[in-house]
């Protein structure tokens, strides 16, 4: 699908069809895509839950202001954030960092230099590291429902869910911060798509602030 159609039709739609699954290869495929992503330093601090059984879908419904197309789409994620994903102690970090070896963008000798520099970009203060968890998760969210529309499913990303709620239904690990779930599957055509929302215009978004 040409990349133009698939930023152009993506919507989030607010109605799946529940007599259509996905099947498992196309989910790894969507999440496959998904990956290639762009993070920090290639830390990648990411990590879907992804709910397909009916129980599961109605236990993060019920914290997630009931909105029905959580349960109603075959497969929605919880999209998890890693806060501490930049951390000496994360096995992700060692990976990058031994990947960094591998291709000469690092030596054994940089591993100070790498740890200093993480430690001074992230580990400031609780918002930066929330910061690096959700902009991180947030990029790989969009990846996500753009490889989704591109193979033919549709998504509705949202926030609208008690965070700490949902943590605590499914034993979430405290580190991890929840920017975001995506319901996904495929559009339920007995429904009418509402119109395309409106858009801030180019000379909008561009700013620029003078002393
Ligand atoms: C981070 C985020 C959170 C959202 N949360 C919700 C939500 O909880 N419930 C909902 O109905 N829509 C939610 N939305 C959908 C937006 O309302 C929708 O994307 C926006 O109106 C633009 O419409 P479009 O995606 O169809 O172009 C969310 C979207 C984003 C990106």
């Amino acid at each position: 699908m040409d990349f133009n159609h698939v930023i152009n039709q993506r919507r989030a739609v607010n109605f799946f069809d529940t007599t259509q699954e996905i099947p498992e290869a196309l989910i790894h495929q969507v999440i496959d895509m998904a990956s290639k992503t762009p993070s920090s330093f290639n830390l990648q601090p990411w990590s879907l839950m992804a709910l397909t059984h009916i129980e599961d879908k109605l236990r993060l419904q019920r914290h997630a202001m009931n909105q029905p197309k959580v349960s109603e789409a075959p497969v929605t994620f919880v999209v998890l954030g890693d806060r501490k994903g930049w951390t000496d102690e994360n096995p992700f970090v060692e990976r990058a960092f031994q990947e960094m070896i591998k291709t000469g963008a690092a030596t054994d000798e940089s591993r100070n230099w790498f740890s200093g520099a993480r430690k001074k970009l992230y580990g400031g203060d609780e918002e930066t590291q929330l910061a690096f968890a959700c902009k991180n998760a947030g990029f790989f969210s969009m990846s996500l429902m753009l490889a989704a529309k591109s193979l033919g499913l549709d998504t509705h990303p949202m926030d609208g869910f008690d965070q700490a709620a949902v943590k605590k239904e499914f034993s979430i690990p405290d580190h991890y911060w929840i920017p975001v779930l995506i319901a996904m599957g495929y559009f339920d055509q007995t429904k009418v798509l509402s119109p395309p929302k409106w858009r801030k215009s180019v000379d909008d978004i561009l700013v620029r602030f003078e002393s």
